[in-house]
């Protein structure tokens, strides 16, 4: 492993351990495809981080329906539209999930972030980049396909990890998201997870069918982040709405995923080509906001 002086590593070895914070890292876990398991991993993904003593706040950002409440069993005391309306902050909205991770909850029924008004996405973001600024990790779990949201959370995250498994359909359509992703909205770097697989020979074969059409059509980086094998546990898991890393930390997917979240912690974070957090909701609120003025 190549040491970085000034890096997270560095840090980690000076404060004993225990990796201290600069600047939030801001990571998309996103698909073509619906059902791949984007919630199970940004959830998992974002307690084993926590428990190499990281502090991570996953934002639900599917803001229509909710979903990473349901998966934990969680009960919301309030939803965006109480943040919208103003008569809750954001904090008091905040969910504590397993593994000491916090979670913004996607409440059922906002409007998409492009439909609502001006002052509203202002409000909102606003107070998302407020309570962000205290973690280590904002990730970001997005609905699946190529919808407006999602382009607009995927352009402005600094890392865009795209969740796979070995199905056609599931290469078909993020060779689609990361062509709209990249043509239309310039990202250029993304990393992949294979989830759901038999073995590393599957999700070996998965990766390089995905990386041979987008490089040959493309010009992207795509890195390989990791596999998550397909394990009957992690049905239970959703079953019972718990989550796999912090019930069982010892079963095959949940070992993968803290390989993972190694993998990503020791990684040097794109922040150099995308800027940090203030970037993310800058860049954030002028693409939400650009339709609107340009209609009038
Ligand atoms: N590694 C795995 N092993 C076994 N089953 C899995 C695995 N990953 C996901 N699943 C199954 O797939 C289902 C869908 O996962 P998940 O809800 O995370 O997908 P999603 O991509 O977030 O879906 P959506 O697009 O609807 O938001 C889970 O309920 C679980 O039953
Ligand atoms: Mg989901």
């Amino acid at each position: 492993m190549e040491y970085i002086p000034g890096s997270r590593m560095e840090k980690h070895i000076i404060s004993g351990g225990k990796p201290s914070r600069s600047v939030t890292r801001v990571m998309s876990v996103t698909s073509g495809k619906g059902g791949v398991g984007k919630t199970h991993t940004v959830t998992n993904l974002g307690i084993s981080l926590a428990s190499l003593g990281y502090s991570v706040l996953v934002l639900d950002a599917d803001l229509g329906l909710a979903n990473v409440d349901v998966l934990l069993n969680l009960k919301p005391k309030g939803t965006l539209h109480d943040v919208l309306k103003g008569s809750m902050g954001l904090d008091d909205i905040l969910l504590e999930g397993p593994g000491g991770i916090s979670i913004i909850p996607a409440a059922s029924g906002v409007e998409e972030l492009h439909e609502l008004r001006s002052a509203e996405k202002l409000l909102l973001l606003e107070e998302i980049e407020r309570v962000a600024h205290r973690y280590d990790y904002l990730l970001i779990d997005t609905p699946a396909g190529i919808g407006t949201d999602v382009m607009y959370f995927n352009s402005a995250a600094a890392e865009v990890v795209c969740v796979i498994n070995g199905e056609p359909t599931s290469l078909t359509d993020t060779y689609a998201l990361i062509k709209v992703l990249s043509t239309t909205y310039g990202e250029k770097n993304f990393s992949v997870v294979v989830n759901n697989v038999a073995d590393e020979t599957e999700a070996a074969a998965a990766f390089k069918k995905l990386t041979r059409t987008v490089e040959r059509f493309l010009k992207v980086n795509v890195r390989y982040l990791g596999w998550v094998p397909a394990d009957g546990t992690v049905r239970e898991c959703v079953m019972q709405q718990q989550a796999i890393s912090a019930e069982f930390p010892s079963s095959k997917a949940a070992l993968s995923l803290a390989a993972i979240a190694r993998k990503v912690a020791d990684q040097k974070p794109e922040v150099t080509v995308k800027g940090g957090m203030q970037f993310f909701f800058r860049q954030l609120l002028e693409m939400t906001s650009y339709g609107e003025e340009a209609s009038y």
